[in-house]
């Protein structure tokens, strides 16, 4: 990816289980080693209508189980280089 100019990522299916299990953690694990372009939005789509903190609740549960240990550890402990892994829930 070019880091100089602005990223979306757009998941199509964003409630379903690929996104939980597979697509999010990932892209998380990412964001916590630094491998994600600054500024990198990530958009959801869906037929569900959640609202933004019930999405973002359902994410950050899915995060917790499937992403890597090391992202999970980085994120818990704000021990991680990168703000995007510590930051990932508020945004
Ligand atoms: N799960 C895996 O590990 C995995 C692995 C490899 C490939 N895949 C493939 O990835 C695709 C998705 O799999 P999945 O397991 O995430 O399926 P899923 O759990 O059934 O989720 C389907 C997603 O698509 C959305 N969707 C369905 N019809 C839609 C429509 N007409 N407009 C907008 N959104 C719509 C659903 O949201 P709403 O119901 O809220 O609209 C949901 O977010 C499938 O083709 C599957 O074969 C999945």
């Amino acid at each position: 990816m070019n880091s100089d100019s602005p990223t979306t990522v757009l998941i199509v299916g964003a409630s379903g289980d690929l996104a939980r299990r597979k697509l999010l953690p990932a892209l998380f694990s990412l964001a916590c080693k630094g491998r994600l372009p600054d500024g990198l939005r990530i958009v959801g789509f869906s037929r569900s209508q959640y609202s933004d903190d019930h999405y973002r609740d359902l994410t950050w549960k899915g995060i917790q189980e499937f992403s890597d240990l090391t992202a999970r550890r980085g994120a818990a402990t704000g021990k991680s280089s990168h703000s995007a892994c510590s930051t990932w829930k508020a945004t």
